[in-house]
């Protein structure tokens, strides 16, 4: 059992390195992977730390390789870097993709993003290796390797939606910063942050329903008593665009300036929402309470009321009652 996962550690690793080499030393990866990512504005040395590669346009590249290589094929599909057909043949899972390594907490391989670089829908702009036995989603924090020294030292971690945030940050010269891989936060994320600091920092896509649809997972993250901020981007950027269009030193100062504390932010952009309307209002001041009731601090919990007490225009008293109620039917 123990042998196996180290097979499929190896396996990966060394497909890693397969994708690598074609994005390098092939004539499509140069001239299709490479450039794309170039264009995009990554530098070398970004492209080997993150050991960006590329999966050719072909439907048996790597798994020809690998048998040639001499790896069990059943291994391969194990980790769904090949699909088995009806007839038992083999077929890649990713071909034609820029890829993405993702790397557990110790830095080895264990899964891939590959992103497309065609613009026909009917394309999923990013395909992910499966589920395996090295691979737990819930579990994996992509960057977390590359970072977990500078959020210690920083005491502060940066939560962006995407692969391409985190790199394009990584050259920017933030490195405190990890994705979720554009899913909601799980609990054993959570835990891996909290690990490392108690300070998170939400960069978030500059799109309004993205955001209102965070809120709830983001609210998981206080439940766990850590401190969250936010920040929004101008213009639907996101960190990676951002980067790329003002540059390092601008978005640097840029993620300086703007964190605004979560509860206060939540609460504004709801009661933008409400407007007058008095049923939306209350509403909002439930939802409000309802996160502040999740903070394990009592002094964290008795500032946040005062404070958005004058926000919500809602005596102390009243939400302090209304938190009160909320504790016991939870109890
Ligand atoms: P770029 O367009 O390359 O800049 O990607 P992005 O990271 O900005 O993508 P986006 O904001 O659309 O999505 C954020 C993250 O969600 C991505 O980095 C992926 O991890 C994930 N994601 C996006 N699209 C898909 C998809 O079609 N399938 C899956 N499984 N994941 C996706
Ligand atoms: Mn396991
Ligand atoms: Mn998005
Ligand atoms: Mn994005
Ligand atoms: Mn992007």
């Amino acid at each position: 059992k123990q042998d196996k996962r180290e097979s499929l550690y190896v396996l990966s690793k060394w497909a890693s390195q397969f994708f690598v080499d074609q994005l390098w030393e092939s004539d499509e990866g140069k001239s299709i992977g490479l450039s794309y990512f170039k264009e995009r504005g990554y530098r070398e040395d970004i492209i080997r730390k993150f050991a960006l590669g590329y999966s050719p346009d072909q439907w048996e590249a790597l798994v020809n390789a690998a048998q040639k290589a001499g790896f069990q094929k059943e291994y391969l599909a194990e980790i769904g870097l090949a699909i088995q057909r009806d007839d038992k043949s083999m077929y890649d899972r990713f071909r034609g993709r820029v890829l993405f390594p993702i790397f557990n907490v110790t830095g080895r391989v264990i899964g891939f993003g590959g992103r497309t670089l065609k613009t026909d829908k009917k394309f999923p702009k990013y395909v992910n290796s499966p589920e395996s036995e090295i691979y737990h989603k819930s579990d994996v924090l992509y960057g977390l390797s590359l970072a977990k020294k500078a959020i210690a030292d920083a005491d502060v971690c940066y939560l962006v939606e995407g692969y391409a945030d985190v790199i394009s940050m990584h050259q920017a010269g933030v490195e405190n910063v990890v994705s979720s891989s554009g899913t909601s936060l799980t609990s054993g994320q959570i835990r891996l942050i909290s690990r490392y600091t108690k300070n998170v920092i939400i960069l978030y896509d500059g799109d309004a329903a993205g955001i209102k649809a965070s809120l709830r997972g983001t609210d998981m993250l206080l439940e766990e008593g850590l401190n969250v901020k936010v920040l929004l981007f101008p213009d639907g950027h996101d960190p990676d665009s951002y980067v790329q269009k003002f540059g390092s030193s601008h978005f640097r100062e840029y993620i300086d300036k703007h964190p605004e504390d979560f509860v206060f932010f939540k609460t504004n952009i709801l009661l933008k929402d409400a407007g007058d309307d008095p049923v939306k209002r209350a509403g909002v001041i439930r939802d409000v309470v309802e996160s502040i009731a999740l903070i394990p601090d009592e002094i964290k919990v008795s500032l946040y009321i005062r404070r958005c007490s004058t926000l919500l225009d809602m005596e102390e008293r009243i939400l302090l009652s209304e938190l009160n109620k909320m504790r016991i039917s939870k109890a």
